[in-house]
């Protein structure tokens, strides 16, 4: 019985779909756990979901369990919203009968203050405010204990929702309308030929996807891009705009290094938003003290795309973003990138992530 765990990622396309093809011939059964919604919905009939700390089974590949899990949880996102209408009310009504319980208090002070002049001029019974008093105050206690159960068990009824806390990033759309433009570019490393005649223009707003096989070149372009790639020889022409802060996310991070606290002192950016990003990344608190090299490889990436979603840029390159991470952070930065569109190249093998963020999608020509 196989055990399968992420076998796209860094994949291309159709290494991606060779796996795909395999898997649907493989007549015995198989767990296999992705990010990859294409992938999944291609290869899954059933969807095991853990939910919080709840494991879920739902019938269907990937998009009949988004679809459900939707459903469900519009559903109790109403029913938890009712029921926090009704604590709320109950914990008014509680509110109401301490004030009224308090007036009650302050009543039998001033009965006791009085006692002698309420005495004289209307005959009262000694002692009987206080015992009416004391009444009250038990009835009012009663009352509020039972409230208190009401609003537990209400509390016990409002599910458990997953929240997806929003992103943001710190772009600033240039003054320049081109950013970026290359024309005809062939690229070579280290004597081999990479890829040949790539065209495109990055704008100072909007994605660009740059796709190609594994080993096509691209991270190298990149990297020429960032002049991090000494030996990499290009023909033909590129043109970066002046001045521009770029914000480069590289898909292997192993140069980061150290405490957080560093890393962020190091890059000149604040050790708070830092962590407030990691945070909404859903990064655990117990590893903020581990040194980056230690944590797990998608540990790192959080660390590595909070870093870019810090940093004031006019310019993101993105290499791989989607990998490594789980289909709520890809929302949250589906989300984003929708919404903010960036000046970005991305470079990207989740073909659902690339439909949902790209304005333009650029294919290599391999050499
Ligand atoms: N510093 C280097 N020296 C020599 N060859 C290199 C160097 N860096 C990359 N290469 C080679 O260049 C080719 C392209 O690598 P690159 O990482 O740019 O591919 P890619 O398109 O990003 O692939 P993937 O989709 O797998 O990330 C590979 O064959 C790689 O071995
Ligand atoms: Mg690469």
């Amino acid at each position: 019985f196989a055990l399968i765990d992420e076998p796209t990622n860094h994949l291309d396309e159709d290494s991606r779909q060779e796996i795909s093809n395999y898997l649907g011939k493989h007549e015995k059964g198989y767990i296999v756990v992705s990010h990859d919604r294409d992938f999944l919905n291609q290869v899954t009939d059933h969807i095991l979901a853990i939910e919080n700390t709840e494991i879920h089974l739902y019938q269907g590949n990937f998009a009949t369990y988004e679809d459900t899990k939707q459903k469900r949880d519009e559903f109790n996102h109403e029913r938890n919203q009712k029921l926090k209408g009704e604590i709320n009310e109950l914990h008014q009504q509680k509110e109401q009968f301490y004030h009224w319980a308090q007036k009650v208090e302050a009543r039998k002070n001033i009965g006791r203050k009085y006692q002698h002049v309420l005495n004289r001029r209307t005959r009262l019974n000694k002692g009987a405010i206080g015992h009416a008093a004391a009444k009250m105050m038990k009835k009012s206690i009663n009352a509020r204990d039972r409230m208190d159960h009401k609003i537990q068990v209400k509390q016990g009824l409002m599910t458990n929702i997953e929240d997806i806390p929003e992103l943001s990033m710190n772009f600033k759309a240039n003054y320049h309308s081109t950013l970026l433009e290359i024309q005809h570019l062939d690229l070579q490393i280290d004597g081999k030929s990479l890829f040949k005649d790539l065209n495109l223009v990055v704008k100072n707003h909007g994605v660009i996807s740059l796709e190609g096989r594994n080993g096509s070149g691209k991270s190298t372009f990149l990297k020429m891009l960032l002049d991090k790639a000494p030996t990499a020889k290009y023909q033909g022409k590129y043109e970066l705009a002046d001045g521009l802060s770029i914000s480069y996310l590289p898909q292997d991070f192993t140069e980061y290094k150290g405490t957080l606290h560093n890393f962020a002192y190091e890059h000149k950016i604040s050790y708070e938003e830092l962590l407030n990003n990691l945070k909404k990344l859903g990064f655990p608190r117990a590893s903020f003290a581990t040194p980056i090299e230690e944590m797990s490889m998608g540990q790192q990436k959080r660390v590595a795309l909070a870093k870019s979603l810090v940093e004031p840029s006019d310019l993101y390159l993105w290499d791989e973003p989607a990998n490594y991470f789980d289909v709520f952070n890809q929302d949250q930065l589906i989300e984003l990138l929708k919404k903010v569109k960036p000046a970005m190249l991305l470079i990207e093998h989740d073909e659902y992530f690339i439909e949902q963020v790209a304005d333009q999608r650029v294919r290599l020509d391999i050499a």
